[in-house]
């Protein structure tokens, strides 16, 4: 069973929409997927029209212990949901009088082991809190999903450090790939980026490069992923490829076998939502 975390430190980069189309991609090739939804402001809920009473929200699974077989639910394009609800922001505050409260996620995706070929985890644009901290511990591989934008790569090397402080303590190095998204070739911004990240990644950046596409806008105010809803569509085109590069490289082990370490900062090395005064500045951006 993979289990893939699609995170960044910021808002709006397209983790969301990748989570969503790359659930859907990977259903349509045969796999059992779950997409698993961490943010509280429940978008992937929303972008697949489901809409989750507290009682069936993945809340339950942090505040009360509820197993996620009893949360997830069939959605349009193939595969299982947990649905996410405003609700669960109150375990940010939970976590803080909870013991291990980052473990959560990793025990209750061990009693899904057979169920499922893929996990998908859509992480909230709080990289430093709880939730996320839940989501890179229980990854096989978090994608660090890259809007090629002003600032992109240094966003992608403070939100690598983090994830690698967040996980420093379970004995193995950080499974991380990178993926471009949101990309427009006809802006040099753009084009410069891609080959920055390529040189910059290596073997970690993945080849596919999910391309800005209005279809995938138009998808998730539909409720469905882009595949149902305009199967010729870029967006359909790179969430396809994305699916297929992922399985490939998953055949072999899914992130490569050498990988640079970056140094852990000092600043982040207590867990970050116990240490307020220590983290860097927020990049926050709703999307
Ligand atoms: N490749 C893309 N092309 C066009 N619009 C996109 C693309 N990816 C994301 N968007 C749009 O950008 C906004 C933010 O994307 P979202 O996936 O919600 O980001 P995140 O989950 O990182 O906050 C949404 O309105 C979404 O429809
Ligand atoms: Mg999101």
């Amino acid at each position: 069973m993979q289990v893939l975390a699609l995170a960044n430190q910021k808002g709006g980069t397209g983790k969301t929409t990748t989570a969503i189309n790359l659930a859907a991609s990977l259903a349509a090739l045969g796999k059992r997927v779950c997409l698993v939804d961490l943010d509280p402001q429940a978008h992937a809920t929303l972008g697949l029209a489901c809409h989750a009473e507290e009682e069936d929200s993945v809340a339950r699974l942090f505040l009360d212990g509820a197993p996620l077989t009893s949360l997830h639910r069939s959605v349009p394009g193939g595969f299982h949901l947990v649905p996410s609800t405003l609700g669960l922001s109150e375990f940010e505050q939970v976590a803080e009088r909870t013991l291990g409260p980052e473990r959560i996620l990793a025990q209750a995706l061990a009693g899904l082991e057979g169920r499922y070929d893929w996990i998908l985890l859509d992480c909230p644009p709080r990289a430093d809190g709880v939730l996320c901290a839940n989501a890179v511990r229980a990854a096989t591989t978090t994608l660090l999903v890259v809007e090629t934008g002003a600032f992109a790569l240094q966003g992608s090397l403070q939100a690598r450090r983090l994830f690698e402080a967040l996980t420093s303590d379970l004995g193995r190095p950080l499974a991380l790939l990178y993926l471009a998204t949101r990309f427009d070739r006809r802006t040099s911004l753009s084009r410069e980026l891609l080959v920055a990240m390529q040189a910059r990644f290596g073997r970690e950046m993945l080849d596919t490069v999910i391309r800005r596409d209005t279809a995938l806008r138009e998808a998730a105010a539909h409720g469905m992923p882009v595949r149902k809803l305009d199967p010729a569509s870029r967006g359909a085109f790179d969430h396809d490829a994305l699916a297929r590069e992922l399985l490939e490289r998953s055949r072999a082990t899914l992130a490569p076998a050498t990988r640079t370490r970056v140094a852990v900062s000092p600043s982040v090395s207590a867990p970050p939502w116990r240490a307020e005064r220590a983290r860097a500045p927020s990049t926050e951006r709703r999307g």
